[in-house]
């Protein structure tokens, strides 16, 4: 479709969580004109759901070699360790920069920071906020802050695609908008910056804690502008996810890890502690370690789910440290109070994404990526718990300082944007893709299930060929999960090994020879 509209501006941020604002905070304050475009509302997205916290050495005794240390051994030899250094180093200091922006955290009896634990940090480093309800505060301030500074933003706006001028560089991005009003249908920001910062993918299974916008928008929106994607096969489940039946679908509640770092059990269906025994951490392990040991002993006792026991908080701690938690399974029925919490996987975090370098550059000139969205080396083939917001907050505030940086290599010349899409699918192919994905990419995969959900996706794909659907919001976020779940597929069927949270059933154990390596994907261009 070609734009009926557009704006000019220096830069334009996509997506609305802590990566996308806080890189449009520090680009408006540096004087540049810069226009957030987000899906829904600005605080709609992944950072508003966060409940554990955000990690940072900030604690007694704590550092960031021991941080970092923590985070290598999650991302099971597949982290990039200078991102991590990075991640590590420069985290305490993005974190008392939030809160000087005006978030607030737990304090703890002395008035210092409350820290908690979570699975594979040996030490607590976790900073909450009102019990459980992190994200919020966080997309709270962030949100206030967006305001006060006066950015422009459009909101209920799709990212359809790159724009690019006549040397490759980023131009600017064509969006849909439904019901904005000021600018409807499709439009265009023009701008030679542009900062993907979408979100994940979770929607492309069928349950998963993401919000319903998490559809791989920026990921797709990358392969399809020719940019290198890396680690998509690396999709990590949380171990503790509210089960609310084996046909539930769409987004779950989270159990926050923080549950299980005051000290909840994980207890099978009768009643036995599983993690002791499994990992010196027990219910603290890495998380793919939990999700796995929860899946055996689900196939060992024909069981769709497992328990986690937290009876002995007792209501008062329970209605301190983890309101939100108890709110959401006392609204489907069940007391934590008073019973154990029954709970199942599901997909909760993309580690792979957009490749980009240590300052959000991503291989197409102009074109940046950060939180999740992007693969920035930080999590290998399995994140550290919390390290997420903490990662949107570090390299969103070096992406800015990279797009002040790069301003020297703007070019003037735009031509006419031309958007063109995919083969558009309907909206029922949605639920047929999270099927597919679930059955045949989900926690548990093997070379023969990652076939069939191959074979299943080109089946669409085909469909989609012979009887293209009308565009519209619907259409181009299917198109945007079924391409997404085409290449993590095929990513998840080359990747031969276990390792992290990518278990092949086939290929049990981790092969440092031959996959010690990433898996990094580019779309070929269309033939002529
Ligand atoms: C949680 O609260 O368990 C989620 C933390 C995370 O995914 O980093």
């Amino acid at each position: 479709p070609a734009p009926g509209w557009s704006i000019a501006a220096d830069v334009v941020v996509v997506g609305s969580g802590v990566a996308g604002l806080t890189a449009a905070l520090r680009c408006a304050a540096a004087g540049r004109r810069t226009v957030i475009v987000t899906k829904a509302r600005l605080d709609d997205g992944s950072t508003r759901w966060a409940q554990g916290g955000i990690a940072a050495a900030l604690g007694d005794g704590d550092s960031p070699a021991q941080h970092l240390a923590d985070t290598l051994v999650a991302g099971a030899g597949l982290c990039d360790e200078t991102a991590v250094d990075t991640l590590v180093t420069e985290g305490p200091g993005a974190v008392r920069r939030l809160i000087a922006l005006g978030a607030r955290f737990d304090a703890d009896p002395d008035g210092g920071l409350a820290l908690t634990r979570e699975g594979g940090h040996h030490r607590r480093r976790i900073a909450h906020a009102g019990g459980d309800a992190t994200g919020a505060e966080i997309s709270r301030a962030l949100v206030a802050a967006v305001r006060a500074a006066g950015i422009e933003t459009v909101e209920n706006a799709l990212a359809l695609d790159l724009l690019k001028d006549a040397e490759g560089r980023a131009a600017g991005v064509t969006l849909h908008v439904m019901g904005e009003g000021r600018h409807d249908g499709v439009g265009a920001v023009r701008a030679p910056a542009m900062v993907l910062a979408t979100g994940g993918m979770g929607q492309v299974f069928s349950a998963t804690t993401n919000p319903p916008v998490s559809t791989g928008d920026g990921v797709a929106l990358a392969l399809r502008a020719g940019a290198e994607v890396s680690d998509l096969e690396f999709v990590q489940f949380h171990p503790t996810v509210l089960f609310l039946g084996p046909d539930a679908e769409g987004q779950q509640p989270l159990i926050s890890e923080a549950v299980r770092g005051e000290g909840a059990h994980l207890v099978d269906a009768d009643g036995i502690r599983f993690m002791l025994g499994t990992h010196e951490l027990a219910e603290l392990a890495p998380r793919d370690i939990v999700a796995k040991a929860i899946i055996r002993r689900m196939l060992e006792q024909g069981a769709d789910h497992m328990y986690l026991d937290a009876r002995h908080f007792g209501a008062p701690m329970w209605e301190r440290r983890f309101p939100t938690i108890l709110a959401a399974c006392r609204s489907h029925g069940i007391d934590p109070v008073t019973e154990p919490i029954p709970v199942s996987p599901a997909a909760h975090h993309a580690s792979g994404g957009v490749r980009t370098d240590l300052s959000g550059r991503t291989t197409v000139p102009g074109l940046y990526a950060c939180g999740e969205t992007a693969c920035t080396g930080v999590h290998g083939a399995n994140r550290l718990a919390s390290n997420s917001l903490l990662e949107g907050l570090v390299f969103a505030e070096r992406i800015a300082a990279a797009v002040l940086a790069d301003d020297s290599e703007r070019t003037a010349a735009v031509p006419p944007p031309v958007a063109e899409g995919p083969g558009l699918l309907p909206p029922e192919a949605r639920a047929a893709i999270q099927r597919v994905m679930t059955g045949g990419a989900g926690v548990l995969r093997s070379d023969a299930s990652l076939a069939a959900a191959a074979e299943a996706l080109d089946g669409l794909a085909t469909d989609a060929d012979r009887k293209p659907a009308e565009p519209g919001a619907d259409t181009w976020e299917t198109a945007n999960l079924h391409l997404v779940a085409r290449v993590l597929v095929a990513a998840a069927r080359l990747r031969a090994e276990t390792r992290g949270c990518h278990w092949r059933e086939d290929h049990p154990e981790r092969d440092d020879a031959r996959w010690g390596r990433h898996l990094v994907v580019t779309l070929r261009p269309a033939a002529e």
